[in-house]
């Protein structure tokens, strides 16, 4: 797909559900006993896979309409074994988590999933999840897919501090501890994306959680019984990064993205592009679905280059590509730090975004963990984008395409129906020019 420059964007729009909160409720959902309904999920497919993965477990699992769906759950410690392999396309969080809810549960199961999934460190979620009794029966070369784990008979709660900031690390160990008798602890040193927590309270599990300093101490006490919830998906703040990103840098530009979920854990690229200068007005503040949602107009702005610290890194994680185009637009150096987790994405990201940038005219320079991006207020473009079966690098290509000189191609945008369904057809409707 190639992206020009267009006229400037124009309407309002609404991005698909969040990714994170979809699988989490297909997840949880399948371990309450009773039915819990779901709506606004996205219905990409990732999340697609992960509703597959939970019905071979054993929940029922429908879609009632558009974004609707209905599980009649199997409880904690009901998960069935499997008839079939269990396979997660490209998807790391529906892997990754429900490894964790297999973990606590005994029954034998095994994961796989697509090229880029086959290439991502898994022993990192299998450490702690052996430690509660789980036992990865076979794994992969270098502790990657595809992997056969047989869930602990007697699952042994525990004390855990994941050595990386990663919420699918948290939320595994969370997800395993539910089979486990007493409180199982995770401490994370910087606080990640919070949704397992909330989701966890939203189904009346007993979870406490503790700020300290920049991080949280999260207790969930298991073998409780799952009350059935209703679910409302909001609208992913890391898909409206995309269309967000593409007013910013097409001049006279003027949207409105609609019910953005503005949890604080999520929104560190809103924050650095205001940094940068942006214009963005958070109009009608409401709650919706247990989380804080907002309408944002974004108008196309003159960007100037900031630092980004590595601190930040957990609250906008899947956003660096998408703040890279951003960075290239800005006047000035942009040095995004601390990003080393970007390598073990759906791609190694550091090197994917770099690459994207380079090709189109764009100096950059990783340094370390680091990313510098010499923003001149102009992009060359007319480059191949390679997207390495990444879905953000897909996205990113295409919206550096629509402010710059000559058109920007993205080899291959199949992967973008992974996490947002629809994309080209919301951008076109906006004003974008993608063909
Ligand atoms: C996610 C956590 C993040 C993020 C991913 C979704 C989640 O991964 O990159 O897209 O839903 O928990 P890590 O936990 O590996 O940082």
């Amino acid at each position: 797909m190639t992206a020009a420059r267009g006229r400037p964007l124009r309407g309002r729009a609404r991005v698909p559900g969040d990714k994170s909160i979809s699988h989490r409720a297909l997840i949880l959902g399948a371990l309450t006993v009773g039915q819990t309904r779901i709506s606004g999920l996205l219905e990409g497919e990732d999340v697609i896979n992960t509703g597959k993965a939970m019905r071979a477990l054993g929940a029922r699992v429908t879609r009632t309409g558009s974004g609707s769906w209905q599980i009649e759950g199997v409880g904690v410690g009901g998960l069935a074994q499997p008839g079939e392999l269990l396979d997660f396309g490209n998807s790391g969080t529906g892997c990754r988590l429900v490894m964790g809810a297999v973990a606590g549960c005994p029954i034998d199961a095994t994961f796989d999933g697509d090229g880029s999934l086959r290439k991502r460190p898994m022993q990192r979620v299998l450490d702690p999840l052996t430690r509660i009794g789980a036992k990865a029966a076979r794994v992969g070369e270098g502790g990657r897919l595809p992997i056969r784990l047989q869930g602990a008979r007697d699952p042994i709660p525990i004390v855990y501090e994941p050595p990386v900031a990663s919420a699918q690390l948290k939320s595994a160990v969370l997800l395993a501890g539910l089979g486990a008798p007493g409180t199982t602890t995770v401490f994370e040193k910087e606080a990640t994306r919070d949704h397992t927590e909330r989701m966890l309270s939203h189904f009346g599990a007993d979870v406490t959680v503790e700020t300290v300093g920049l991080g949280r101490r999260i207790t969930v006490t298991g073998q409780p019984e799952l009350a059935p919830a209703q679910v409302l998906v909001p609208a992913d703040p890391s898909s409206a990064a995309f269309p967000m990103v593409a007013a910013l840098v097409t001049p006279g530009s003027d949207i409105i993205i609609e019910a953005v979920m503005t949890n604080p854990l999520r929104t560190g690229l809103f924050d650095t592009l205001l940094e940068m200068g942006a214009s963005i007005e958070t109009l009608a503040v409401r709650r919706d679905g247990g989380e804080e949602i907002a309408d944002l107009r974004v108008r196309g702005s003159s960007l100037k280059g900031v630092e980004v610290p590595a601190e930040r890194a957990p609250s906008m994680i899947d956003e660096y590509p998408i703040l890279a185009v951003a960075a290239a637009y800005a006047d000035g150096i942009t040095t995004m730090r601390g990003l080393k987790e970007l390598r073990v994405k759906e791609s190694d990201r550091l090197a994917a975004t770099a690459a994207m940038l380079q090709v189109n005219g764009v100096e950059v320079a990783i340094d370390g963990d680091d990313l510098v991006v010499r923003g001149r207020g102009f992009v060359p473009g007319g480059g191949q984008v390679t997207t390495h079966m990444d879905h953000r690098i897909a996205m990113s290509a295409l919206v550096l395409g629509q402010g710059a000189d000559k058109p920007v191609q993205a080899d291959d945008v199949s992967f973008v129906a992974t996490s947002f369904p629809g994309f080209a057809d919301l951008m076109r409707s906006l004003g974008a020019d993608l063909a």
